[in-house]
C-alpha cells in the first residue's frame, strides 16, 4: 500500500493561500491511477507547477508545470506522471496531476503552485 501525502502550498513562487488540493493525503494501492486536483481563482495565474518531495528529503523537485493547457515535464518526471488542465479559463482554475500508476517510489509530498504566465 502507497501513501501519498499533498500538502497544500509551497513558499516562494506562488500563491499558496489562493491555492486548493483535492486532497490533504491520500493512500492508495500499488498499479491505481492517482489524479490530484489543485484548484485556485486567481485570473492572471496561467501556471500551474508541481513539485515532488521524496519523504525525509528537503529537495524540492519540479515535476512540471501547465501553460494554460500546455503541460512540460521534467524529464524525469516524463514516464509515469501527467499534468493537465486548462488554465486559460477565467473562472475557477483547475487542473490536475495523474500518476498513471502508483508505485511506492511514488511515497512524497506533492505541492502545487501557481504563477503568472511565464
Ligand atoms: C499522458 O497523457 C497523454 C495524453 O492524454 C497520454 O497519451 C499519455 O499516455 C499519458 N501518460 C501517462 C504517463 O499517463
Ligand atoms: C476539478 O475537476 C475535477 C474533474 O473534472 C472535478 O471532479 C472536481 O470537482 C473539480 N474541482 C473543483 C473544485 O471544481
Amino acid at each position: 500500500m502507497n501513501l501519498i501525502f499533498i500538502l497544500s502550498c509551497l513558499a516562494g513562487v506562488s500563491l499558496c493561500f489562493e491555492v486548493h488540493q483535492s486532497h490533504s493525503d491520500l493512500i492508495t494501492v500499488p498499479g491505481y491511477k492517482v489524479q490530484i486536483f489543485c484548484t485556485y481563482d486567481k485570473s492572471d495565474y496561467r501556471v500551474m507547477l508541481w513539485y515532488q518531495r521524496p519523504p525525509g528529503d528537503t529537495a524540492m523537485n519540479l515535476i512540471g508545470y501547465l501553460n494554460f493547457k500546455d503541460p512540460t515535464m521534467e524529464e524525469k518526471y516524463k514516464e509515469g506522471f501527467n499534468i493537465s488542465g486548462d488554465l486559460s479559463v477565467n473562472t475557477l482554475k483547475n487542473a490536475s496531476l495523474t500518476i498513471t500508476a502508483a508505485e511506492e517510489k511514488h511515497n512524497a509530498f506533492y505541492f502545487c503552485a501557481a504563477s503568472r504566465a511565464q
